[in-house]
């Protein structure tokens, strides 16, 4: 089914109901990283601003992965540069599960009684299988003195499979992510969607920001992995062993033969 953006509609809706200062809709763009990324170098730009985009023609995933975009998929990216004296940069690996957490608890209402989770650092699970994909990439440092806005910029790129039907995704992603179409049978507007991820998104960050401890207490309730044994490759190693769930500062714990270990990158591959 073909579904067009109502970019009126859309605007109007975003800017009356949420935090976003700056907006651009695109019927199809290559990334809305790219694009958010390519913002990033204006000051003028005024933070948060929000990309969105119908179509992706060159979505990317984490590593060297493109993520699919087709129609129907909730795609977009939000440019924020938090106040340093609130969130400084050491702090951004906790953006990571921060961002995460917010989907989760934005999707739930859409989601019927399946179950939503968070698989660390970022994706959201519905029901064992990925519906949500998160690219955070620190595009520049813009210190007020070069021109900048003071903070440090960052770019989170959200993917949500809403109306994109995975038996239509290519047969790698078929036994392993889920849409909110096919957990739901409903098809849900994806400009609810994303109204509710937004505000979810403003929340949450006001939480790391004021009340960190509430903040590291979500991301434990909406954890995947505790308990399962995982295998993690950070770049360098493969960590094997049971997760104990996620620290203060944003690492997961893996329980191993040599005992504890905090791990602060990676992918987990497998998890039983
Ligand atoms: C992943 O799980 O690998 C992360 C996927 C992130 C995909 C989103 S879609 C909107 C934004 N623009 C991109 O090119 N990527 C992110």
């Amino acid at each position: 089914m073909t579904r067009t953006l109502d970019v009126d509609d859309w605007a109007e809706r975003i800017q009356r109901e949420t935090f976003i200062r700056t907006l651009e809709i695109h019927p199809e763009i290559g990334s809305t990283n790219d694009r958010a990324r390519g913002l990033a170098e204006d000051p003028r730009v005024e933070r948060p601003c929000l990309i969105v985009a119908h179509r992706q023609t060159a979505g990317r995933g984490r590593g060297a992965n493109r993520w699919w975009s087709s129609e129907g998929a909730l795609t977009f990216s939000l440019l924020l540069s938090p106040d340093p004296n609130r969130l400084p940069l050491v702090r951004f690996p906790e953006l990571s599960l921060t961002a995460g957490a917010a989907v989760c608890a934005a999707l739930r209402p859409f989601a019927d009684s399946a179950d939503v989770r968070l698989k660390w650092p970022n994706d959201v699970y519905v029901n064992g299988r990925k519906i949500c994909g998160i690219l955070i990439e620190v595009p520049s440092v813009g210190t007020r003195e070069s021109g900048g806005t003071g903070g440090t910029d960052v770019v989170v790129g959200v993917g949500v499979n809403v109306n994109n039907r995975i038996e239509d995704a290519p047969a790698e992603l078929r036994s392993k992510a889920t849409s909110l179409c096919d957990v739901t049978g409903d098809p849900p507007s994806r400009l609810d969607v994303l109204l509710a991820v937004l505000q979810s998104f403003e929340r949450h960050l006001d939480l790391l920001c004021d009340q960190p401890d509430e903040m590291r207490r979500l991301w434990n309730r909406y954890d995947l992995l505790a308990g399962r044994f995982v295998t993690v490759d950070d770049g360098h190693d493969t960590t094997c062993g049971t997760c104990e769930g996620i620290a203060d500062d944003g690492s997961l714990i893996v329980r191993t033969a040599a005992g504890p270990k905090g791990i602060y990158s990676g992918v987990v591959q497998q998890f039983g």
